[in-house]
């Protein structure tokens, strides 16, 4: 198996980071591309491996696309896997205070992404005859709230185009499905929640979630290693909630 990932986390930890070292850990070989170089070299300079190429790109930029799989066709012969997973928000605030620069790159980077990590992707994967794709979208786009709207709006269409491909590429035998994360980690909740991160507030969060925790990125990297895996082969145009029930919560 081969795995191609985009806009995986620089840091320690996230979402992205996370993913590349579990599906390394199923055996997979791994193409982790991110804007940010100095982040990606610093997550895997001190554990060189051969099953992981680490290369620069940005996933607005359709020849950054084509670099990431001719290296994925040209490194590893072929591509069967790929998690887009590069996001971006505005901070919380309302909604008419939203500039038209913010607007254009929460959708630049949410959502023209995936249009063009399809048109690059789907041929090779073709190729394969067959093939998963997964996206990280959020539980925003199934419980808009005020503040972020064109941030969850972004994953909505997200959440939708899934559903379009999905019913698109079945016949390919190429699956479509995004997981939509709960609020996860320190650096993002004041980006998000718009107020401090401090006891009082994670506590107010955390009483709408059923299981009561914030998301830790192992739990996105399960699953999708699940997904991507032949066990998830029956799984198509799913849009998974993984957020400790928060969706049925108050
Ligand atoms: N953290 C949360 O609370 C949360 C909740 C729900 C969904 N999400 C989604 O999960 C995904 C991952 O977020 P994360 O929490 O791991 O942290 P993150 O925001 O730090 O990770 C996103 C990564 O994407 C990269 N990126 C941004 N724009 C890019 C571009 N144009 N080209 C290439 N790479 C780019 C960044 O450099 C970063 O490494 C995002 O899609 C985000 O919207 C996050
Ligand atoms: C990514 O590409 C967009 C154009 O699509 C550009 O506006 C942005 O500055 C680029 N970001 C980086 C870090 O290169
Ligand atoms: C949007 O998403 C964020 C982050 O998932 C969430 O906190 C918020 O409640 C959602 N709704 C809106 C519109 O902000
Ligand atoms: C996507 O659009 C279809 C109509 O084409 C609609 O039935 C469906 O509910 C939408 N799904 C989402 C997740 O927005």
């Amino acid at each position: 198996m081969s795995l191609m990932m985009n806009g995986l986390l620089g840091a320690a930890s996230g979402f992205g980071l996370a993913c590349v070292n579990k599906f390394v850990e199923e055996g997979a070989q791994v193409v982790a591309a991110d804007m940010n170089e100095a982040g990606l070299a610093a997550a895997y300079h001190s554990a060189p491996n051969s099953h992981i190429t680490i290369v620069t790109a940005n996933v607005t930029v359709q020849a950054d696309w084509e670099k990431l799989v001719e290296l994925a066709v040209s490194k590893f012969g072929g591509l069967d896997i790929l998690v887009n997973n590069a996001g971006t928000s505005y901070k919380n605030k309302p909604t008419l205070e939203v500039t038209e620069a913010e607007f254009d790159k929460v959708m630049s980077v949410n959502v023209k992404s995936i249009y063009l990590s399809i048109l690059s992707t789907l041929p090779v994967l073709k190729e394969r005859g067959g093939g998963s794709i997964i996206n990280i979208s959020s539980i925003g786009a199934m419980r808009p709230r005020p503040g972020l709207v064109w941030y969850n709006a972004s994953k909505s269409a997200v959440a939708n185009a899934t559903k379009g491909l999905a019913a698109e590429f079945g016949k390919d035998q190429i699956r479509i499905n995004a997981l939509c994360p709960l609020l996860s980690g320190t650096g993002l909740f004041e980006q998000f929640v718009g107020v401090p991160y401090n006891e009082e507030n994670i506590n107010n969060f955390l009483s709408n979630v059923p299981l009561g925790r914030l998301t830790d990125p192992t739990d996105i990297a399960n699953i999708a290693a699940y997904l991507a895996s032949d066990e998830g082969k029956f799984i198509t145009g799913v849009n998974w909630e993984i957020d400790g029930g928060r969706s049925v919560g108050a």
